[in-house]
């Protein structure tokens, strides 16, 4: 049982990391990205109020975030874990995540801080691209697909995220650093922190979060 919240600002490898954890430990990868992505795609109500928000950079509002969350977690996929990457981003957040799982008869394991300095990621974000299918990320330079535009998985087509143009890069960075960053003392402060250098490879920084979790992977 691993309930798991990984967090780091935009660019951090969250969702690189989380995959692979997710893969190596059965338990979903749950990425609030990801699913308010989905909506904008299928046009849902929540994914056309989510849009006002994601493509500016800014946060949406913590109560839709947090009923979408928790009907998520309600699913019998989680009972035996989760990794939770995107969620927590606010300290209104992080308190209704734990009135949740309580309710649930659950708690945080552990919380995984990516660190990454600034200028790393906004080289990772403006090189970033995503499936247009199935969501898989790729790099340009770090970590190209082996045929440019397409998905080594599925095949799909790769597109450049809409949040990722320069502009709104900015404002996600200090979105983060004013309501996200501190999370990082409120999560130390319960002991759940595991903090991780985010500015090496993709599979160091994997194998240095796999030795933080005390697993041999
Ligand atoms: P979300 O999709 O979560 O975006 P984010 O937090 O900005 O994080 P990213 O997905 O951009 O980065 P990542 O850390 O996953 O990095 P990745 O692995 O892709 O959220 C989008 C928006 O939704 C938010 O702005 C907000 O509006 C809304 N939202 C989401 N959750 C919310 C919440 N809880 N509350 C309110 N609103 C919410 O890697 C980045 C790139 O770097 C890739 O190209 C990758 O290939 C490359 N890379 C990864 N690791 C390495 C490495 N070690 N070395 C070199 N390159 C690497
Ligand atoms: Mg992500
Ligand atoms: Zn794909």
């Amino acid at each position: 049982m691993m309930n798991i919240v990984l967090m780091g600002p935009p660019g951090a490898g969250k969702g690189t990391q989380a995959e692979v954890m997710a893969r190596k430990l059965f338990v979903p990868h749950i990425s609030t990205g990801d699913i308010f992505r989905a909506n904008i795609k299928a046009g849902t109500e929540l994914g056309q109020l989510a849009n006002q928000y994601i493509s500016k950079g800014d946060l949406v509002p913590d109560e839709v975030t947090m009923g979408m969350i928790k009907d998520r977690l309600s699913e019998d996929d989680c009972k035996d874990g989760f990794i939770l990457d995107g969620l927590p981003r606010t300290i209104v957040q992080a308190d209704a995540l734990a009135a949740i799982l309580a309710e649930q008869g659950k708690k945080l394991d552990k919380v995984v801080n990516i660190d990454v300095p600034t200028d790393k990621l906004i080289e990772r974000l403006s090189g970033r691209r995503v499936c247009r299918n199935c969501a898989q990320t790729y790099h340009l330079v770090n970590n190209p697909p082996t045929e440019p535009g397409r998905c080594d998985e599925c095949g799909g087509e790769l597109y450049q995220r809409a949040d990722d143009a320069v502009e709104t890069i900015q404002n996600r960075l200090d979105v983060y650093q004013a309501q996200s960053a501190p999370l990082i003392e409120y999560y130390a402060a319960k002991g759940l922190l595991l903090s991780i250098n985010g500015d090496q490879s993709i599979n160091n920084v994997l194998v240095e979060v796999g030795n933080g979790l005390g697993l041999n992977w």
